[in-house]
């Protein structure tokens, strides 16, 4: 979702931000827009602000800003995902109020804004239809020489969230950045600050940071800064060090950052087990459960709580607890768990499994669920983020930046740390030595068997040309593959805007199979586990409506071949494992169907990386 990168130092800011928000193109937008103080000379003397705005992608911004006077070191940049009012230049940030001397970027959403327009702003003159300019306007109303105590004010009247920067022409060494359910990160440089909406733009520059918790407001001068919490108390803030570096935010060599990270499965699968199990007690130990092995005796209920792709995760994670620990587990769609009545107690533990961990449902779910007193952990990707940060402990999950907004290693590698949970829990329990053994045994050749998948990729290709003119899709699975059909027909519709429904094999008859038709391709899973007579017997009755099929098969499984149209084959494993080979098939059938029906494979229309608003 929306992005933003500011800049305060001594170098010029605006390639430090036009290159910043090309970082931040990985979570979504629609528009963009820059604002630097202009200097002459190297002296803020002008004391005027130069704005510009462009819709569509940054190179278009970057273009328009060419010729323009923007010399300085201080600025405010966003990119913008809308929600109030429709893509256009006038609603993109950075906003002003009645006169461009303050601008201000802004990422979530002031719910009470048609209150505060009526309220404060008779008079004012509104241009866009967004929020987060009758802040501008709020603001500027409230200035009276100290950008600090304006912001102040104005936000004591906002009902919302927001992670703002604003920047005032008569102050031209300050910025002033808050947050409240909006992230925000302040990069501290050699003599210079960053302040952005995650840590992706600033890595070039620095890797030390610090991460602004609701209802803290930065005041940024030149070389200085100061934090204040929501009584206005100066605190002191830990500097953190971030592990990932700009390599890792560079394509490499891939056409896209999609593929790249399909392909970086097998080393960060690797990064996600190593250290974390004792192959000798067949076991997994995961300090960051932080609980004693009482407490984890106690717990008797599990909810994995999770959006999109994550959720898919999490029902793997759901078939390993059960299997494995004995301890009956839902999985709750987080925007859904937030508004209903939830039993949880003290013997419940809950996991929020998020890639950003700042996904907005996740969130509030989470806390929730910690308000009714359940045991809190994450299962998080970015390091430092609200998700990690707010949960009584858990686990990195170490996929390292996902950049592309279809989720791919972040997957596997979710599932791979729940299913060390599960274990983790069933060896206190009912799993013994050799299957705890054998479990890790298998888990530790996943990413060699993952290499022998993505060697296929080619010839997945010649599938994806093959049917990518089909309109409609089906992706079946059984047990715990059932939610890797999930994925692999969410992947298929995000980015290739194609069709495509998913369904447990058995469900078929009871309606679906009623869309069975030669123009209706099966993706099915197949594979060699306790499911695969009744997935067979599944297939067999697509095969009789005559809808082509395609199916993910065991290595070996020769049969297959007569009972499809198309078979990739997978290597043989466990079968709680298997989700973490089969999905694979599925992420290069989508990248290559997506990339040749000429799609925006990495950005996708209408999506956001990280959904960081309700
Ligand atoms: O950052 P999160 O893992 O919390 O994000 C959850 C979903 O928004 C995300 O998985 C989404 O479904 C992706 N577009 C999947 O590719």
């Amino acid at each position: 979702m929306c992005g933003i990168i500011g800049y305060i130092g001594n170098k010029q800011a605006l390639p430090i931000l036009i290159n910043g928000l090309r970082r931040l193109e990985y979570r979504g937008y629609d528009s963009a827009g820059i604002a630097v103080i202009e200097e002459e000379k190297g002296v803020r003397s002008k004391e005027k602000i130069v704005r510009v705005k462009a819709i569509g992608k940054i190179d278009e911004l970057a273009k328009k800003v060419v010729g323009k006077d923007l010399i300085g070191t201080i600025g405010i940049a966003h990119t913008r995902w809308a929600t109030h009012g429709g893509v256009t230049e006038v609603n993109a940030h950075p906003h002003t109020g009645c006169t461009d001397d303050l601008v201000i970027v802004h990422n979530g959403i002031i719910e009470n804004y048609r209150e505060l327009k009526e309220k404060y702003l008779a008079g004012h003159e509104i241009k866009s239809q967004t929020d987060t300019e009758i802040l501008a306007h709020l603001i500027e109303l409230f200035y009276k020489g100290d950008l600090l105590s304006a912001v102040r004010e104005a936000l004591s009247q906002v009902r919302g969230t927001y992670g703002l920067v604003v920047m005032h022409a008569s102050e031209p060494n300050r910025l002033v950045a808050a947050r409240l359910g909006s992230p925000l990160v302040i990069g501290v440089g050699e003599g210079e600050y960053y302040i952005a909406s995650d840590t992706s733009p600033m890595l070039a520059h620095t890797r030390n940071v610090i991460f602004l918790d609701d209802g803290e407001i930065a005041d940024i001068g030149l070389n200085k800064f100061e934090i204040f919490n929501v009584a206005s108390e100066k605190i002191n803030k830990d500097v953190n060090h971030i592990d990932w570096d700009e390599a890792q935010a560079q394509l490499s060599g891939f056409p896209h950052f999609m593929l790249k990270e399909i392909f970086a499965q097998p080393t960060v699968m690797q990064d996600a087990v190593r250290g974390r199990y004792n192959l000798e007690e067949g076991t997994a130990h995961l300090g960051g459960i932080n609980m004693t092995v009482e407490e984890m005796h106690k717990v008797k209920r599990v909810i994995l709580l999770a959006c999109g792709t994550a959720s898919y995760a999490a029902m793997i994670g759901k078939y390993a607890f059960e299997r494995l620990a004995g301890i009956s587990t839902e999985v709750d769609v987080a925007s859904e768990f937030r508004y209903r009545d939830p039993i949880i107690d003290e013997n419940t533990l809950v996991f929020g499994i998020s890639q950003s961990g700042e996904t907005a449902d996740t969130l509030a779910a989470l806390r929730e669920a910690k308000r009714k007193g359940a045991f809190v952990r994450g299962i998080v990707n970015v390091v430092g983020s609200t998700i990690a940060r707010e949960t009584d402990g858990g686990t990195y999950i170490h996929a390292g930046p996902e950049l592309a907004v279809a989720s791919t290693k972040a997957y596997t590698n979710m599932a791979a740390v729940l299913l060390l949970y599960a274990l983790q829990f069933g060896r206190l329990n009912r799993v013994s030595l050799a299957t705890g053994q054998r479990l890790l045994t298998e888990l530790r050749a996943i990413p060699e068997k993952m290499k022998q998948i993505l060697e296929q990729s080619e010839k997945i290709k010649v599938l994806a040309e093959k049917y990518k003119n089909y309109k409609d899709f089906f992706f079946l699975g059984r047990g715990i593959n059932f939610p890797v059909a999930l994925e692999g027909s969410l992947k298929l519709k995000e980015i290739s805007y194609i069709h495509s429904e998913a369904y447990p094999g058995g469900e078929m008859k009871h309606g679906p199979i009623a869309l069975l038709s030669p123009d209706f391709p099966v993706f099915a899973i197949m594979t060699k586990n306790q499911l695969y007579d009744k997935m067979r017997s599944n297939v067999e009755e697509i095969k009789a409506r005559k809808a082509p099929i395609v199916l993910i098969a065991t290595e070996g499984d020769e049969s297959a071949k007569e009972l499809a149209n198309d078979v990739i084959f997978v290597p043989p494993t466990m079968e709680l494992i298997e989700p973490l080979l089969n999905t694979l098939p599925l992420q290069l059938f989508a990248y290559h169907t997506a990339v040749l029906l000429g799609r925006d494979v990495d950005r996708p229309r209408n999506l956001a990386k990280s959904v960081t608003v309700e």
